[in-house]
């Protein structure tokens, strides 16, 4: 952006002062402002008349692409019917219809939908559901958590201590007591430019033999992972990996949790991350994709076998004390509907499969460029990583962001690597100009 046009735009912009924006340099935003007013498809327009190639899905979460007219058109159907119903022993027939929806798409054996409103409150609630479980069935010492170095649940106490991003973590304090980590899996000396999933990596998972039998099975209650850690800089799963966290919890009785808050809905090329690894947890956590990033919502889905658990005592009593305002709300379950209608009428999850070479493709053209140092991506979700500015980690991603959004292509930066997510209806030529633009800024520097 010049001056002039950042001059121009703060004078037709509201005072930015008062508003404390969440993840962002606010000084700086501030005095350098980017500011989207509206969006459509695959693009984002600015307020100053700028066009911008989503390469991100707005954050992970606009698969069906931006202001889908189906999606759009449900959302205004039902707030013109019904605003809101009061979430705790009253329902509306939207939410129970996405419930069914949900787990008829869902990898077999998860059964039951809880709603909540985001990520975060996903993540909390799937830890109370497992500390609950354990405890209605009479194993009340089952209270530790396993997360992961590098994993990102959300920004709620319970997604912080499982989480392993020190940044997240460092300024509040001493969060969940109980919870310990098993290593990351990222490492470049032994995957760097794999085509697919890591060969290098999967006796990782036996790793958690090791922590269970320091804090012994009996005192665990569950192990959370992202199937792909998302927000680390898509780190996807070794060969044979998670299918080894899957025999270690059952092993020992513990729950797994998958949080799948930006794998689900076809990020992956499938379903769901569960179902294009072939392994299904016992709880899976769910946002963005969810309302197509349209309307705030979250979910959990549940087994069987642990939602029959809670389904006891006396008739009419509560079984989960836990729940929102804004469970299951009218305005997102109708745009959850929708969005599920788009993805498979528009046959989005099959698009993202059929993508997934020309996407990856291009993404590993970019090997042999300056500063690029690994290469990752499965489905339409990938990362370039690029070698840290000595002294200054981040700033060389955030000049490379930088620089696209000035030339038309909207990336998301995390610690020096590069983010990828496209909504799932992004074209070949749409493909070819994001990683051009990329190119072009990467020669840049
Ligand atoms: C894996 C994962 N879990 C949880 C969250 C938190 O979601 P929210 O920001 O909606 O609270 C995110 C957000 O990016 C995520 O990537």
């Amino acid at each position: 952006m010049t001056d002039n046009t950042v001059r121009q735009l703060k004078t037709d912009l509201p005072d930015l002062e008062s508003y404390w924006m969440p993840f962002t340099g606010n000084r700086y935003f501030k005095e350098n402002p980017r500011m989207i007013a509206r969006a459509e498809g695959m693009y984002c327009y600015t307020t100053d008349g700028k066009k911008l190639l989503d390469g991100v899905a707005g954050l992970w979460c606009c698969n069906a692409g931006h202001c889908n007219p189906k999606i759009v058109e449900a959302i205004k159907a039902q707030a013109e019917k019904l605003d809101y119903s009061m979430a705790f022993q009253l329902g509306h027939p939207t939410v129970f219809e996405l419930a069914n929806r949900l787990t008829d798409l869902a990898p077999d054996g998860l059964d039951y939908a809880f709603f909540v409103n985001s990520g975060s409150e996903a993540v909390d609630t799937a830890l109370k559901m497992a500390l609950a479980y354990h405890r209605t069935r009479g194993d009340a010492a089952r209270t530790r958590f396993i997360g992961r170095e590098k994993g990102y649940h959300g920004v709620g106490f319970g997604g912080i201590s499982v989480g392993g991003l020190s940044p997240n973590r460092k300024m509040f304090g001493t969060m969940l007591p109980g919870v310990d980590h098993l290593p990351h899996t990222h490492n470049i000396e032994k995957n760097a430019f794999s085509k697919g999933l890591p060969q290098w990596g999967g006796h990782l998972a036996d790793e958690l033999e090791n922590i269970i039998a320091l804090h012994d099975a009996s005192t665990v209650a569950a192990v959370i992972v992202e199937p792909i850690a998302g927000s680390a800089g898509v780190l996807l799963p070794p060969k044979g990996y998670l299918q080894r966290l899957r025999e270690i919890c059952d092993k020992h009785g513990i729950l797994l949790i998958f949080d799948e808050v930006i794998c689900g809905f076809g990020r992956t090329g499938d379903t769901f991350g569960a179902a294009r690894f072939d392994v299904t947890p016992d709880l899976m956590t769910l946002a963005k994709g969810l309302t197509s990033g349209t309307v705030p919502m979250g979910g959990v889905l549940a087994s069987k076998h642990i939602y029959d658990t809670f389904m006891t005592g006396p008739d009419g009593a509560i079984e989960f004390f836990h729940g929102y305002t804004y469970s299951g709300h009218p305005l997102a379950a109708a745009a959850a509907c929708a969005a599920l209608d788009v993805y498979v009428d528009d046959g989005l999850f099959e698009r993202a499969a059929s993508m997934e070479g020309k996407f990856s493709d291009a993404l590993h053209s970019l090997k042999g460029e300056p500063n690029v140092i690994d290469v990752r991506s499965i489905g339409l979700i990938g990362a370039v990583e690029l070698e840290s500015i000595d002294g200054q980690p981040t700033a060389r991603a955030m000049s490379i962001f930088r620089e696209c959004y000035d030339n038309g292509v909207i990336v998301r930066t995390t610690g020096d690597t590069l983010a990828f997510s496209p909504p799932l209806i992004i074209n070949d030529a749409e493909i070819e100009m994001m990683i051009e633009t990329v190119r072009t800024a990467l020669r840049a520097q």
